[in-house]
């Protein structure tokens, strides 16, 4: 049965590599967008995408089980400097397959045990890592209807 599963292009990510092979432009067509992003080749349906600029009140609530970590300003700090790109995934096994895709949270240790991963490739440090998943199916529906509770997502019922 098909999963659905939750997925961001950091703002670091969605700057640098707008436009390159991993990550794509989401205002160009939708063909352009199926045929250039690698989730597509991984076998993922983008079912939802959007550009969205995450405010301080956002990313707080979306990471709010980090909050007290040593790390959670900098994070926020992290995921309000420019425009995310969200998306919803589809395919079987999504959750799983989406965290095995984006590799370990610190790119140094991706580059070890992944070096194909999204992280292993385009992350940055620790922090600024490239890409967020959900890690489980519960996860995944809350930060679907956190992100896409209004209805300005492109959609894609059933791909190209
Ligand atoms: P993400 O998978 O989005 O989930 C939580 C985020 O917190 C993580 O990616 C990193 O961006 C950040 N993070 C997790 N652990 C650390 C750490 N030890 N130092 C700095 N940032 C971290």
């Amino acid at each position: 049965p098909e999963e659905k599963t939750f997925a961001l292009i950091k703002p670091d990510a969605a700057k640098t590599h707008k436009g390159k092979a991993v990550f794509t432009d989401v205002n160009i067509s939708t063909k352009d967008l199926q045929r250039t992003l690698q989730v597509k080749q991984a076998g993922f349906s983008i079912s939802k995408v959007k550009e969205q600029a995450l405010t301080r009140e956002m990313a707080a609530q979306f990471y709010k089980d980090h909050e007290g970590k040593p790390f959670f300003e900098d994070l926020v700090n992290c995921m309000t400097a420019g425009p995310s790109v969200v998306m919803v995934l589809s395919k079987e096994n999504a959750v799983e397959e989406w965290r095995q895709l984006m590799g370990p949270t610190d790119p140094e240790e991706a580059k070890k045990v992944s070096p194909e991963s999204i992280r292993a490739q385009f992350a940055h440090d620790i922090l600024s890592n490239a890409v967020h998943g959900s890690s489980n199916p519960e996860h995944a529906m809350k930060s679907i209807a956190f992100a896409f509770g209004e209805l300005d997502a492109y959609w894609f019922p059933q791909g190209p």
